[in-house]
């Protein structure tokens, strides 16, 4: 029976069978801290300082999706939050555990690949994703908006940071079909307003903007090529 596909999850692992295994790719990506990727600086993203600024965001419980050295976690953790924060690669949770240690917070660092999180209904006010979606394969994207809604409480908010199509960044200008063409994200997908107005259709939209370029001495995380979003459920 190897290789039967008898319901939805076996063809969604035979999809995931087609492109890049993501545990080592990753925590060979996390082996060098050295090597000059911008979202290695220990800051947070540019859109989550401004959402608190702007008391859109309070004190809560986060779940964060695809967390990697924890810089985002770490900032709602100092603003007093209950942050659960997940990662595939334990690369990269080791950093992030040194930094919070660092910082002198609390942060609960889950290993795990979020399609296998046991999440609690209605748990969280608010779920963030700074980089993970868009290296998520389009299979398996019905999933991750369920888990989304299923985390977050009635009005929580969904912020994303993601490729912008076709950006300096990279972002992928390929269609979903392409992607099992090509058996690659190609480094990850780029993403439009319209296209995550339509993918995220069922959430209430009240920002897609390009991200900030910052200055490093900002002590926050902008750059060009990467797009912004926050929805409420
Ligand atoms: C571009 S990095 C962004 C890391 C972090 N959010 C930041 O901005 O500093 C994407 C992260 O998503 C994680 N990731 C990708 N797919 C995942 C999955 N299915 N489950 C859990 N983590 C995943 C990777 O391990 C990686 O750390």
């Amino acid at each position: 029976m190897k290789e039967t596909i008898l319901n939805y999850d076996d063809l969604l692992l035979m999809l995931d069978s087609l492109l890049r295994e993501p545990s080592k790719f990753w925590n060979d990506f996390y082996s060098n801290r050295e090597k000059g990727i911008p979202f290695f600086v220990n800051s947070p993203d540019e859109n989550l300082v401004r959402y608190f600024e702007k008391d859109i965001f309070r004190t809560g419980k986060i779940l964060e999706l695809g967390c990697g050295p924890g810089r985002n976690a770490i900032f709602f953790a100092k603003k007093g939050c209950s942050v659960d924060a997940v990662d595939l690669s334990i690369e990269s949770l080791k950093w992030a555990k040194e930094r919070s240690i660092e910082n002198n917070v609390n942060v609960n660092f889950i290993q795990a690949n979020i399609f296998e999180l046991d999440i609690e209904e209605g748990a969280y006010d608010i779920v963030y994703d700074s980089g993970c979606f868009h290296h998520i394969a389009p299979h398996r994207r019905m999933s991750y908006i369920d888990l989304v809604k299923r985390a977050l409480k009635p009005n929580g908010f969904f912020a994303l940071t993601c490729f912008v199509q076709g950006g300096e960044l990279g972002g992928a200008d390929i269609s979903d079909w392409d992607v099992y063409r090509l058996l690659s994200l190609e480094g990850g997908l780029g993403y439009t307003e319209e296209k995550l107005k339509a993918i995220f259709k069922d959430f209430k939209v009240i920002e897609i903007r390009n991200m900030e370029a910052c200055k490093q001495q900002d002590n926050t995380f902008g750059v060009s090529g990467l797009m912004v979003a926050l929805f409420q459920k």
